[in-house]
């Protein structure tokens, strides 16, 4: 057998648990699922315990442990629908999800494959920073997309992920300029957008998504309060919480593609944390200080300061003030 073929059953093994649920399934159901011994089975149980998978031995069978919450792409991906439709690759650890996806994009991946894991070892951050989280507490995924858009216009494209995912995410879902997503104030979501081009079209652009599910780890940004899903109710699975990113990022991709940019400003508008208030944005070498008038077409922040509007590229809000 194949490493390949081994991964599949192993795969199918944890599909098997994760569809069960609390009733589990029996050994015996799982080999014949499988086509293999129950020492198989006990085989591939053991791999995914010594991948942290917590799977309880119950009578003739097995269960998952109740704070397991897996990931499945086998039972993902028939889920998903263009323009995002995969294929899902998941890992139960890696360094940074965006970078395994940068390398799949090198290779000519497709638009819409999702890589995730379960725990990254060098998750990273807007501007340097790690993402850190603990393994299962978040949902860490990034999704590859070929914007046939010229490189200008894809300033925008942050800010069209934030918006999809702001949509994932709820009503009460803000953003922060340009794809910090708050809920009741608190940093619930990151977006890490990373992209090739040349002077003509984007090659590939990468958008990794971080989403705090069960808990909040600390954040290494001082702006923000960290905050987790869980904190507002019952978290959902993360795999339903999977979809519906897809789904919305999708929606936002596809209309930004076919449409242009106004409904995406406008819908950026309407989960704007910023506009209205005042704020300090740092550029580096210099603050620019003003209200918050929104963002242009470009993805730009719109600033209005004493000596007239400001439209800010780059940058990082560092202080916003009523
Ligand atoms: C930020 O707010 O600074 C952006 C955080 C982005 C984190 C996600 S987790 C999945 C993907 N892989 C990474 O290494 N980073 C992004």
């Amino acid at each position: 057998m194949t490493a390949a073929d081994t991964a599949e059953r192993r795969e199918r093994v944890l599909a098997a648990l994760a569809t069960a649920g609390a009733a589990g399934v029996s050994g015996e159901a799982l080999a014949s699922d499988l086509g293999c011994s129950r020492a198989a089975v006990h085989r591939h149980v053991e791999a995914l315990r010594r991948d942290g998978v917590e799977v309880v031995s119950a009578h003739d069978g097995y269960r998952l442990g109740d704070g397991e919450d897996p990931v499945v792409p086998g039972l993902v991906a028939p889920r998903l629908s263009p323009p995002l439709a995969g294929p899902v690759v998941w890992a139960s650890e890696t360094g940074s999800t965006n970078d395994d996806l940068t390398m799949r994009a090198r290779d000519g991946a497709p638009e819409g494959t999702i890589v995730g894991a379960d725990r990254q070892s060098a998750g990273r951050g807007r501007r340097g920073r790690a993402w850190v989280a603990d393994r299962g507490d978040a949902l860490l995924v990034s999704v590859l997309l070929r914007p046939p858009v010229a490189p200008v216009d894809v300033a925008l494209l942050p800010l069209v992920v934030a918006v999809g995912a702001a949509d994932a995410l709820g009503d009460d879902a803000r953003i922060v300029w340009p794809n910090d997503i708050l809920v009741g104030g608190r940093k619930v979501a990151g977006i890490l957008c990373e992209m090739s081009a040349d002077q003509e079209r984007v090659a590939w652009a990468v958008a990794g998504i971080g989403v705090n599910v069960r808990a909040a780890p600390p954040l290494d940004d001082a702006r923000w309060t960290p905050g987790a899903l869980a904190d507002a109710g019952p978290a959902p699975p993360r795999a339903d919480l999977l979809v519906a990113l897809m789904e919305g990022i999708g929606r936002r991709y596809a209309a930004w593609i076919a449409d242009g940019p106004t409904g995406i400003v406008a819908a950026f508008a309407a989960r704007d944390a910023l506009v209205g208030h005042g704020v300090t944005v740092s550029l580096g070498d210099e603050d620019v200080v003003g209200t918050c008038a929104g963002t242009d077409e470009l993805g730009r922040l719109r600033i209005v300061t004493a000596a007239g509007e400001r439209l800010l590229g780059a940058g990082e809000v560092v202080r916003v003030t009523r």
